[in-house]
């Protein structure tokens, strides 16, 4: 039986997309004694795996070549191997398109690899996040084509991955995983798998939508608190209010409110993105999700007030912002991580240049990218670097950066992140967002 091969390490555990979801779970899985097989459509990453190198902070060489060379992991872009396991977790992209309407290809063309693979006790489970309905309404139909029933031929179930990459406090160990499964012994399977292979606690919720759902709150409600917090920032630049004063000051009440901060807009993988999958799936219900909207006009717009006041602020010192020379502290999406994806300091970026500002950027987390076919590599953070620029802009806070010296040389820092909140003196070239 299933239940009992997963209890007793007998199972052999299949990863569809080994990428900051996927990979961090297979390793952890895998160093519990667990065989698993990860599967990744992009080659380069396979490669790089079976040499040993992790291309995901916080998975470590050492872990990856000690679990390749025992053959607790083995990686490959061949979906047929799918055949030889008991559980599948998948851990693909679902992001959204130009138009923001979500593009489930990726989980689609994993339920056809899964589907030509698929065999009796197995068990499924869908990590990606996305709208309410997925499991049920993409996944089920094309496994009961197979003839076999769920909670007695195989189980299914959704379980969103919870991770914040770069916490070094919380993860995938010490985050409980809410378990949704198609019936009441698709719950308990998925349930005892993660019990077993993790070790980590368990919420069982009594369908997938609504596991599927408690993943968007809980990402919506991050998206509409920031969306808050920015236009709390854009209002109290209008009074002239120091927004960081203000949050500080509202955190002093111990019950009620709990602090969000503003910034050069929202990005990741999640969070900019998640609530909009819901907002999709709503209109079937001729529902207009109107908090979802608002919070992403106010939050895609921020990179558009850090331009309107860039140009201000270059605007005292009678410089125009075409021909301005300006570095960018941090291009990531949050601190200490090498993630650009949905970058708002990219959006700032490409509205900066769009305007002719001559811009470079610093970020030791993230050393090259490539951003709309053009290329970008990261300056040092020299002394004369700093001084020469008209204005250095911080877009991201990560820690363990050489702050002081940014201030103490620039002719101005325009701090969208408050980083520069502990300083000893109160500097005048410093202006907050
Ligand atoms: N990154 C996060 O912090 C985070 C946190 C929680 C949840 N999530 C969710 O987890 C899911 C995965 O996110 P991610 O950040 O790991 O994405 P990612 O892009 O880092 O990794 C996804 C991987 O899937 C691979 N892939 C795509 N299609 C495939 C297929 N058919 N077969 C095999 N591999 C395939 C890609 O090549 C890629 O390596 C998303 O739904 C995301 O919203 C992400």
């Amino acid at each position: 039986m299933l239940l009992s091969k997963i209890k007793g390490k007998r199972v052999a555990i299949g990863i569809i997309g080994l990428g900051y979801v996927g990979l961090p779970l297979a390793i952890e899985i895998a160093k519990n004694g667990y065989k698993v097989l990860g599967i990744d459509i992009d080659i380069d990453k396979i490669n790089y795996l079976n040499e040993g190198i992790s291309y995901i902070d916080g998975v470590t060489n050492e872990d990856l070549k000690y679990l390749i060379k025992n053959k607790l992991l083995m990686v490959t872009t061949d979906s047929t191997i799918l055949k030889t396991v008991d559980c599948i977790i998948i851990c693909v992209p679902t992001p959204i398109d130009e138009y923001k309407v979500p593009n489930t290809s990726y989980i689609e063309n994993s339920i056809k690899e899964i589907s030509k693979n698929f065999h009796r006790n197995m068990l499924v489970v869908l990590e990606s996040t996305t709208y309410p309905g997925t499991t049920e309404e993409l996944l089920l139909p094309n496994l009961k084509a197979s003839g076999l029933q769920p909670g007695k031929d195989f189980h299914l179930a959704y379980s969103a991955e919870r991770m914040d990459p770069g916490n070094k406090e919380y993860n995938v160990k010490n985050t409980t995983k809410v378990v949704g499964g198609v019936t009441d012994n698709c719950t308990k399977m998925a349930a005892a798998f993660y019990k077993n292979t993790i070790g980590c606690d368990v919420y069982k919720v009594s369908s997938p939508k609504v596991a599927e759902m408690c993943k968007i709150l809980e990402n919506t409600y991050r998206n509409i608190n920031i969306a808050l917090a920015n236009e709390m920032a854009i209002i109290c630049d209008k009074i002239g209010i120091d927004i960081w004063e203000v949050i500080d000051a509202a955190e002093t009440k111990p019950y009620g409110f709990q602090s969000f901060y503003p910034g050069p807009g929202v990005g990741g993988h999640c969070i900019p993105v998640d609530p909009l999958y819901l907002m999709w799936k709503a209109r079937e219900y001729d529902y207009h999700t109107r908090l979802i909207g608002i919070s992403d006009e106010i939050n895609s717009s921020m990179p558009d007030f850090v331009l309107e006041k860039t140009i201000k602020i270059l605007n005292r010192v009678n410089k125009p912002l075409k021909g301005a020379k300006i570095l960018m502290v941090g291009v990531a999406y949050k601190q200490d991580i090498d993630d650009i994806r949905e970058s708002p300091a990219l959006k700032v970026l490409e509205r900066l240049e769009k305007e002719g500002a001559i811009v470079e950027y610093y970020d030791p987390f993230v050393p090259q990218f490539r951003w709309k076919s053009k290329m970008y590599k990261s300056k040092d953070l020299a002394i004369d670097k700093i001084k020469e620029k008209d204005i250095v802009i911080i877009t991201t806070a990560h820690t363990k950066m050489e702050y002081n010296k940014i201030v103490e040389n620039a002719q101005i820092v325009f701090d969208t992140k408050n980083v520069t909140k502990n300083m000893e003196n109160n500097r005048e070239n410093i202006i907050k967002l």
